[in-house]
């Protein structure tokens, strides 16, 4: 069954709420907390970042940020890159993240994208079984913190 999501905009009256979304400890060497991702957000503006909170129904769930149609230079990929995706621990493993991804898909196809970029820090328990399961490829690409880079062709879908 697909999960049923909702991508929120973050506003005083939920920040809260979506900052205290939490991945599991050993979970967190592969994804930077929400928290951080704002800091990120706010002191990178060329990075073009677009961020949403992720419910189902009226609880918080997840947390997703891209970066919408930025110009690539050689640090940053894309123009559509995800740079932030994690679901809260005791939500996870029930389609979240695929719903997320299905979601952010239709979005930027809408605004013309032609390929979603990402990459990810290797290691046990990491989550590019999860993208190559949603269709991810590698590009043979690794980025200068030593992350593979990945791609999903949006041109078939
Ligand atoms: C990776 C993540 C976003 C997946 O979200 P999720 O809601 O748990 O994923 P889904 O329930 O949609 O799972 C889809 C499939 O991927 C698999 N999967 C999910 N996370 C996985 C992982 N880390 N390793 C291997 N497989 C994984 C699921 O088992 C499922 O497989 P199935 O369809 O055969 O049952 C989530 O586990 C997470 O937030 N992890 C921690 C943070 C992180 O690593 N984020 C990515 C940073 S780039």
């Amino acid at each position: 069954m697909t999960a049923q999501i909702r991508l929120v905009e973050i506003t005083d009256a939920n920040r809260d709420a979506v900052i205290a979304l939490r991945v599991h400890p050993a979970q967190e060497k592969f994804v930077a907390s929400v928290e951080t991702s704002f800091r990120h957000a706010q002191a990178y503006p060329d990075a073009k970042p677009w961020f949403r909170a992720v419910y189902d129904g009226d609880t918080p769930v997840a947390f997703v940020m891209l970066s919408w149609n930025l110009v690539p230079r050689p640090e940053w990929r894309g123009p559509y890159f995800l740079w932030r995706l994690l679901v809260d621990a005791r939500f996870q493993g029930r389609g979240y993240g695929t719903a997320i991804l299905d979601e952010v898909v239709r979005l930027i196809r809408a605004d013309g994208a032609t390929e979603l970029i990402t990459s990810y820090m290797p290691g046990e328990g990491c989550p590019e079984p999860f993208y190559r399961a949603y269709g991810f490829e590698p590009t043979g690409e690794i980025d200068a913190e030593g992350e593979p880079i990945l791609a999903l062709d949006l041109t078939g879908r």
